[in-house]
């Protein structure tokens, strides 16, 4: 959650300062408002033009303005933040940062910032190979500093080692997760995602649109704010990222309910978000089905739901969550299943908002519950699924 978080971003003389510039748009994009201060090494690298522009805020370097001799407080700044980052950070300011050699604005306000500081270095492979690079590091570690590891590239002799900037996304999600609520820590949560296929033989399925986008966004939210989820996942050609997402594939609707009936037990709450197909073939044949001149008959079978299975099973402490896709009489359709399935919200994606929903990026969705209904405004998954994990935690915790 960076969303009015205030940020100090010192940017220090590596050739990775050109990529401050995402980092800066990425955080700016996720409403933080960040304050640049750069070495004077930095500046050789990008222009404070660059910088100013992006944060809509002077940049800080000297310690006095150059136009005016105001002086440029660090102590301010240091109370101003919510955390300081520095990106790209070098041996030497590493090296300063780890024995208060305070000779530029950068290191003055790291020694006064009374906020978390987090270090994502950049150099020469060999250069973050050596031990003094290591034994600064380790000290800064001691002193309370997050550290974010660099990705590896290849040394002059060949060899594969770290030292390379961190990609500017990764260095901000590890900032968001930092200000996530943790309201989640210790919970365990199941949630279902994408499409099922029903073989119809070995070359051909019934399936769905389904991206399994809304699923995936759900599990990274979930995890972010703590819990452990175990995602049951149709077949997709998306990938989970947080370590606390357990990913369990499956192809049909029968391995889905397996896999969810499985786990349910051990659960706080279920979230179904798969579109599980309804109906498979009788058969499943075991060659290619040969084309003939004739009319071809497919038989269906209904499958199992899985949603109302878990609401028969569900115990007093368990949430439940379901999703409604309809094209008429939306809520109406919506309230009976949650009533039907007895879960304890269902989350109504109309199809009648065009762009939203099947492989879009974008959703908007409206929460009905036996409390009443609330809709939301058209919006990423990744905000969408914000909403929903934070109906999620205040139901889990009425509960208790
Ligand atoms: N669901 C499920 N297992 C199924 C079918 C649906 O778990 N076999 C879940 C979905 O993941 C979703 C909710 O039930 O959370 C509603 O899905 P939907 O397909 O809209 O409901 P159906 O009961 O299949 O109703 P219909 O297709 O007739 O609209």
């Amino acid at each position: 959650m960076l969303k009015g978080k205030k940020i100090v971003l010192g940017i220090t003389g590596s050739i990775a300062a050109y990529k401050a510039c995402l980092v800066i748009r990425e955080l700016v994009k996720r409403g933080a408002e960040v304050q640049v201060v750069i070495t004077p090494a930095g500046k050789e690298f990008i222009t404070p033009i660059t910088l100013s522009t992006l944060t809509q805020k002077p940049v800080v370097s000297e310690f006095f303005s150059q136009r005016d001799g105001t002086w440029n407080s660090h102590v301010a700044l240091g109370l101003w933040a919510d955390a300081m980052l520095i990106a790209p950070c070098t041996a030497s300011t590493l090296g300063k940062m780890a024995n208060g050699v305070a000779d530029n604005m950068l290191v003055t306000t790291y020694l006064s910032m009374k906020a978390p500081v987090f270090i994502a270095p950049a150099m020469d492979l060999d250069m973050y190979a050596h031990p003094s690079t290591a034994r600064n590091i380790q000290r800064l570690k001691e002193y309370g500093n997050l550290f974010i590891e660099p990705a590896s590239g290849f040394l002059a002799s060949g060899l594969e080692g770290k030292g390379r900037m961190q990609e500017p996304e990764v260095i901000v999600d590890e900032l968001d997760n930092f200000f996530e609520p943790k309201d989640l820590e210790g919970k365990d949560i199941l949630i279902t995602a994408g499409p099922t296929y029903e073989k119809i033989d070995p070359v051909r399925f019934i399936g769905n649109y389904s991206s399994g986008k809304m699923g995936f966004a759900l599990a990274e939210e979930c995890a972010r704010r703590g819990a452990h989820v175990r995602l049951v996942s149709g077949p997709v050609s998306i990938k989970a990222n947080h370590s606390n997402i357990e990913r369990i594939d499956v192809e049909s609707a029968q391995q889905m309910y397996d896999a969810c009936l499985e786990r349910f037990d051990k659960v706080d709450a279920a979230i179904l978000c798969a579109a599980v197909a309804d109906y498979r073939p009788e058969h499943s044949a075991t060659e290619k089905i040969k084309r003939t001149a004739d009319d071809m008959c497919l038989r269906l079978l209904p499958n199992k739901d899985i949603a109302a299975e878990l609401g028969k099973r569900k115990t007093a402490g368990q949430t439940l969550v379901g999703f409604a896709l309809e094209t008429d009489h939306e809520k109406m359709h919506a309230i009976e299943k949650l009533k039907k399935k007895n879960l304890d919200f269902i989350v109504l994606n109309s199809l009648q908002n065009k762009g939203t929903c099947f492989m879009s990026d974008e959703n908007q969705i409206t929460i009905l519950s036996a409390q009443g209904s609330t809709e939301y405004e058209r919006k990423s998954k990744a905000d969408g699924a914000r909403d929903i994990v934070e109906h999620l935690v205040k139901t889990m915790y009425d509960k208790h």
